[in-house]
């Protein structure tokens, strides 16, 4: 059988590699090594699972060829010395085995290398910078400011620049022949120059950071000197047939900074000096929280594609693209001549198996990426790499789905991620799996999320297949009582049934205008409407009763389109608590001409989301008027405003014709601990625990599914 997407899964040639589909798994530093850059057990794992499940290349994410000098990430591996060989070598024989090739991306952080200012080395730079004032504090819990500012804390930081001479340039051109030669010496088939993201080489680059007078600043022949020396310099000691290319910013999203045009001049020189692939990324503003969500870790579908198209146009290698790059996307633009490859990041740790699912014709099978940013997050964190769709990424060593020793009957109590995923992993080890769900539909509180945030309902769509695949006995509109549960005496049971919620204590909180998070997923759904009646007229609720009856609600992405036209909610819009379910329902309301303002009483807004993602949020919804007002505690409610105190301790009060609760929500533990009473064994998963985001319920699903 052909493969669905043939130009995604066709043979593909690099210099002299011959690569079995057009799907590189994107470099990625991982935060995985052992300590002093030593590349252990954990990390050969992680690699040689994305090379099993049928990508045509891995890329080793950023590996320090000085390392520590130049090294921005906490656990970094390092390739800087003969000693990190036999790790090496062991992680390429491994990729290997499986059928795939292996190139390491070989870096130097320049401005960027926060572990020399750590140990008050100077950073190495083009020119000394010119500070722009930064944001990225903002939006931050201080927890997470805590953990950024870390190695600034440590006795020995000092802040300061060394800009580099004529034998800085020598010695790094120097480093990186080095690192190649030890490259092949592994067995890597290929080396990456890491000459983008605000690092060395692309510090250079960009005329923004490089001030320089000399042969290696100014014009873009200049700026691009560094880089094309680099690439001479390999191929010089290499040899011809030794593939090399380079990640490049085909795009600068700042103010002064890499154009287009720059990019593709540069990708010219680099191949004339002997670069056999472009790799076509992106870079934002360092100054600001956005820049990841913008530059190369984009939200935007298929983001580079224009500007990797103009590279391709200018030179006759094979150009690599990465960027939220669906398969079908990426299959149309290598048919249509844009790109010749995909690189994959975030898809391949929520799925190492996609591309063999594309290969078998089984896409409904790939477990998508969110693109929650849980995974880079962590990278700022210093924490190691982990997906929040996908317990195993970062724990192959500990975690992998293996057969029961004793299969046994498992009911699961809760249809939401988290009770979904306890049964697909249940049901994979051979268990019998009986799902049960009350509400007339899968996906729990992700379901309705799927409304403000879309890429949540291809999860809900993607464990629901596995529901069916696995032949799991799902019961919808079937509460879990003791009593049932008696009935169908499951050996073990999990309890992943949702959070509970409970109304603080304001006054005015009965009003008929205020409604909590079932309450407007009544509205969503039309399901439940009774116990809407007062708080919307008897027509809205015959609309919206004919919209459920006619299954118009149970599809979030024609719910999405017919709300730009209807929505029973007035024009202004108050939410109590700015937590991830208020941050998200005021972007798609403002989308929808609503004035929203968010009153929160700590001083984060969508503190449950990740940090890049919070960034990229709350600049979206601030972009669209939304007003954000923390440490704001609500006095109390009148027919058409709220009454708060703000941090001044002065009372305010603004207009609302709808107020939307979101705070209140609290474990869930009473089921679990009657069914305990009773004799089950029992298991807990998700906001039942407590409210945590999709990468807390996916995790404890997938325990659960391991421990029963
Ligand atoms: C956890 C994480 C770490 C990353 N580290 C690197 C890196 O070390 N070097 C690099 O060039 N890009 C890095 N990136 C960017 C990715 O290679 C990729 O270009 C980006 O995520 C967009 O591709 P995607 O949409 O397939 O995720 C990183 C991305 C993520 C998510």
């Amino acid at each position: 059988m052909s493969p669905a997407l043939p130009h995604l899964m066709a043979p593909g040639r690099i210099g002299s590699l011959s690569l079995r589909n057009r799907i590189i798994m994107s470099p990625m530093g991982s935060n995985m090594a052992e300590s002093e850059g030593f590349c252990g057990e954990r990390i050969q794992r992680y690699y040689e699972r994305r090379a099993a499940g049928g990508a045509a290349m891995v890329i080793m994410g950023s590996v320090g060829i000085s390392w520590p000098l130049g090294s921005p990430n906490w656990r970094q591996v390092a390739i800087s010395d003969d000693r990190y060989l036999p790790e090496l070598t062991a992680l390429v024989e491994r990729v290997h085995h499986h059928g795939a090739l292996a190139a390491v991306q070989l870096h130097h952080g320049g401005l960027e290398a926060i572990n020399d200012s750590q140990a008050g080395r100077p950073l190495l730079c083009p020119s000394e910078p010119e500070h722009a004032e930064e944001s990225l504090t903002r939006y931050l819990t201080a927890d997470e400011i805590a953990t950024l500012s870390e190695p600034y804390q440590a006795e020995t930081c000092q802040v300061h620049y060394k800009v580099a001479d004529a034998e800085d340039i020598a010695w790094v051109i120097g480093q990186f022949v080095a690192a190649a030669q030890r490259a092949r010496r592994c067995g890597f088939d290929a080396v990456e120059i890491h000459a983008g993201h605000g690092y060395l080489i692309s510090s250079f680059l960009s005329p923004s950071v490089n001030k320089r007078s000399d042969a290696y600043g100014g014009s873009i022949e200049n700026r691009s000197r560094l880089l094309v020396e680099v690439i001479a310099a390999i191929k010089a000691e290499l040899g011809e047939d030794f593939p090399v290319w380079f990640r490049l910013d085909s795009h600068q999203f700042a103010a002064g900074g890499i154009t287009n045009e720059d990019a593709c001049a540069t990708a010219r020189l680099a191949v004339a000096a002997g670069a056999d692939a472009v790799h076509c990324s992106a870079d934002g503003d360092h100054s600001t929280g956005t820049c990841y969500t913008e530059g190369h870790s984009t939200h935007v579908p298929a983001g580079f594609s224009r500007f990797a198209a103009a590279v391709k146009a200018s030179v006759d290698v094979p150009i690599i693209m990465p960027g939220r790059v669906e398969p079908a996307a990426g299959d149309r633009l290598i048919r249509e001549g844009s790109i010749d490859f995909v690189t994959m990041a975030r898809k391949l740790l929520a799925d190492p198996d996609l591309p063999n699912k594309i290969q078998q014709n089984r896409q409904q099978d790939i477990r998508p990426c969110i693109y929650c940013y849980t995974c880079i997050s962590q990278i700022f964190l210093r924490r190691h790499v982990i997906c929040a769709v996908n317990a195993e990424t970062g724990f192959e060593t500990e975690r992998s789905i293996t057969p029961a020793a004793t299969t046994r009957h498992v009911a699961i109590i809760g249809g939401g991620p988290a009770g979904m995923e306890a049964a697909r992993v249940a049901a994979l080890r051979g268990h019998r799996v009986t799902l049960i769900e009350k509400a007339p539909r899968l996906g729990g509180t992700v379901f309705f999320s799927g409304a403000s945030y879309p890429p949540n309902s291809k999860l809900v769509a993607y464990l629901g297949e596995q529901m069916k695949t696995l032949a799991v006995d799902v019961r919808l509109n079937t509460e879990a009582t003791p009593a049932l549960i008696q009935q169908l005496a499951p050996e073990r049971v999990v309890v992943a049934n949702g959070c509970g919620r409970a109304l603080p204590d304001i006054p005015g909180i009965d009003l008929p205008h205020v409604l909590d998070g079932d309450q407007i997923r009544s509205l969503v759904t039309g399901e439940g409407l009774d116990a809407l009646e007062s708080k919307i007229d008897r027509f809205t609720r015959i609309l919206l009763a004919g919209a459920a009856l006619s299954r118009v609600t149970a599809n979030m992405a024609l719910v999405r389109q017919l709300s730009k036209l209807w929505m029973p909610l007035g024009k202004r819009i108050v939410f109590i608590g700015g937590g991830l379910v208020a941050v998200e329902l005021a972007e798609f309301l403002a989308q929808r001409g609503r004035q929203v303002t968010l009153l929160e009483e700590g001083g984060t807004f969508g503190r449950e989301l990740m940090l890049v993602r919070r960034w990229r949020n709350m600049a979206d919804i601030e972009a669209l008027g939304v007003q954000c007002l923390p440490h704001a505690q609500v006095l109390r409610i009148d027919s058409n405003t709220v009454t708060y105190r703000n941090s001044s301790q002065q009372e305010r009060t603004i207009a609302a014709d709808h107020i939307i609760l979101t705070t209140g929500t609290t474990a869930n533990l009473a089921l679990a601990d009657a069914l305990e009473n009773q004799g089950f064994t029992v298991h807990t998963a998700g906001d039942c625990n407590g409210v945590t985001y999709i990468e807390g319920a996916m995790r404890e699903g997938y325990l659960a599914g391991q421990a029963v």
